[in-house]
């Protein structure tokens, strides 16, 4: 087959996955963008399947087992994303950008096993990188997969002493035998294996000091890598389309993990060298919250509503565990029944990964229009009666404004704490990712409705409308 029909459908399949990337970042185009990127891929498959089946270099693979791989594939992908709950996707996009990095890994090597060792230093640089980075991608991701599963059995913290020393030296090592194949090329068969080991250390060290919960950034950076190492593998392939879409996930990850930074105000070598928790010095529980806590039952919470001409509710990571959005949006049309304008405030990083609380309220099928980002929403809790704070914490919490020494310093939070009055959701005192207690607990204009998201939210409701 020529080559000008596969590269025509390859660029058409980059430019759908462009397309996905800016859909994506809006949830009304978010399914159709989706959908389209789907295409996109069946295209890129279906092409280079054809190509590669009709080339004579295939050495005994036919259909019937690449459409086996396909068919396994495919069920076991199904199977995971139909029972995965939405709280453990981090740990199973973390798989799949480790299988990513895997397969890239082993589709070099195998290029470079069937070639017997290759010629020339581009060829060579290429497979090297596709091996380090994919090896560092699994290896890595399977360990953050696991610490964010929260499996006993998976090292975590720094196991062996000087860690980072080592990790660096690693890094250099294997660097240092990835140029050597670049300039010496007949000795790629030799050092890649060495290397690919070093990498599998270096992917386990890399992420075993990493707190569990900087865990989603980790993923994002693990994610990138994954797209890098496609990129590799499509110069080793001579892939046009494995390079266009590494490239995209590649720079998209990157900048994602930009954009989740910022909004904590960390610097991405402070989340992965860094640790997070109370700053010395800083408040304790006690001294925040003794004596000055007011918490209220259901019907309390209800007679404010009475009220109530605008109200903002605010979702955080325990909203995403009691899996409450539908109850959420069983309030907001009551509310609104009686002529309360409802608004949802979201946090760029509320909850645990990026966009968590949007994919939550639009399966409970909550308008978009009635979803407002924090900038957007923030100038209007002056005029907010009551905001209703569901399973929030850290993205609530004024300490990021008043505290310089906090691990939150400088965050820009929702300002829920300017609303007239604000009701806090949640099962207990307990702090959220941070660690750090929050003063809007014990602020005057503050309740405590204390309880199971999802529970609170459904007595509430009776509460209104018995009220
Ligand atoms: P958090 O600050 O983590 O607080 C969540 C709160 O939910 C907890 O205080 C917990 O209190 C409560 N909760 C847990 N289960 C609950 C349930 N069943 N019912 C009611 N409440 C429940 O969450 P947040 O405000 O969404 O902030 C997110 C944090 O994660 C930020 O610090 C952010 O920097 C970090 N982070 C986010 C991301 C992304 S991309 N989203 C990535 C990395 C890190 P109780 O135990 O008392 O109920």
């Amino acid at each position: 087959m020529s080559q000008a029909f596969p590269n025509f459908v390859y660029l058409v399949a980059g430019v759908l996955f462009m397309y996905v990337l800016k859909g994506l970042s809006h949830p009304r185009k978010a399914v159709r963008a989706n959908q389209l990127g789907a295409a996109g891929m069946t295209l890129a498959i279906v092409v280079t399947i054809a190509v590669a089946v009709s080339s004579p270099d295939i050495h005994g693979i036919g259909y019937v087992l690449i459409a086996a791989g396909i068919v396994i594939g495919s069920v076991i992908g199904a199977t995971f994303a139909i029972r995965v709950p939405m709280t453990s996707m981090p740990q199973m996009v973390g798989l799949l950008n480790g299988f990513g990095g895997g397969a890239s890994m082993m589709v070099a090597s195998g290029d470079l096993i069937a070639s017997g060792s290759h010629s020339t230093p581009f060829l060579a640089g290429s497979t090297m990188v596709a091996g380090l980075i994919g090896t560092v991608t699994f290896f890595g991701s399977l360990v953050a997969a696991g610490k964010l599963q929260e499996l006993k059995w998976v090292p975590s913290g720094n196991v062996i002493p000087r860690q980072q020393l080592v990790n660096l030296s690693l890094t250099i090592v294997c660097f240092g035998l990835a140029a050597w194949a670049v300039y010496n090329p007949a000795v790629t068969i030799w050092v890649f294996w060495p290397m690919c080991l070093l990498a599998a250390v270096l992917g386990v060290l890399s992420t075993t000091p990493i707190g569990g919960a900087d865990m989603p950034v980790v993923i994002c950076l693990l994610n990138a890598y994954s797209g890098m190492a496609a990129a590799a593998t499509g110069f080793v392939l001579n892939n046009n389309v494995l390079i266009i879409a590494g490239a995209l996930v590649g720079s998209s990850g990157i900048i994602l993990c930009q954009i989740m930074c910022k909004a904590m105000n960390r610097s991405l070598v402070n989340v992965l060298f860094g640790t997070l928790g109370p700053a010395e010095g800083s408040a304790t529980a006690d001294e925040v919250y003794a004596g000055k806590v007011k918490s209220a039952s259901a019907d309390e919470v209800a007679m404010l509503f009475d009220n109530a001409r605008r109200v903002v509710i605010v979702p955080g990571y325990g909203l995403a565990v009691a899996q409450a959005q539908h109850a959420v949006r069983d309030l907001t049309n009551l509310l609104e029944s009686r002529g309360v304008e409802v608004e949802f405030g979201i946090h760029p990083v509320a909850g645990r990964m990026p966009g968590h609380m949007n994919v939550l309220l639009a399966e409970a099928n909550i308008p978009y229009e009635k979803v407002r980002e924090m900038d957007d929403i923030n100038p209007t809790f002056e005029q907010t009666d009551v905001a209703v704070v569901i399973g929030a914490n850290d993205v609530v919490n004024p300490v990021a404004r008043t505290d310089p020494k906090s691990p939150i310093a400088g965050m820009p939070i929702l300002d829920v704490d300017k609303a007239r009055t604000v009701v806090v959701v949640k099962r207990s005192l307990s702090p959220g990712f941070a660690g750090i207690p929050n003063p809007l607990f014990a602020a005057d204009n503050t309740l405590m409705y204390f309880g199971d998201g999802k529970k609170a939210i459904v007595d509430l409701i009776t509460a209104v409308k018995e009220s």
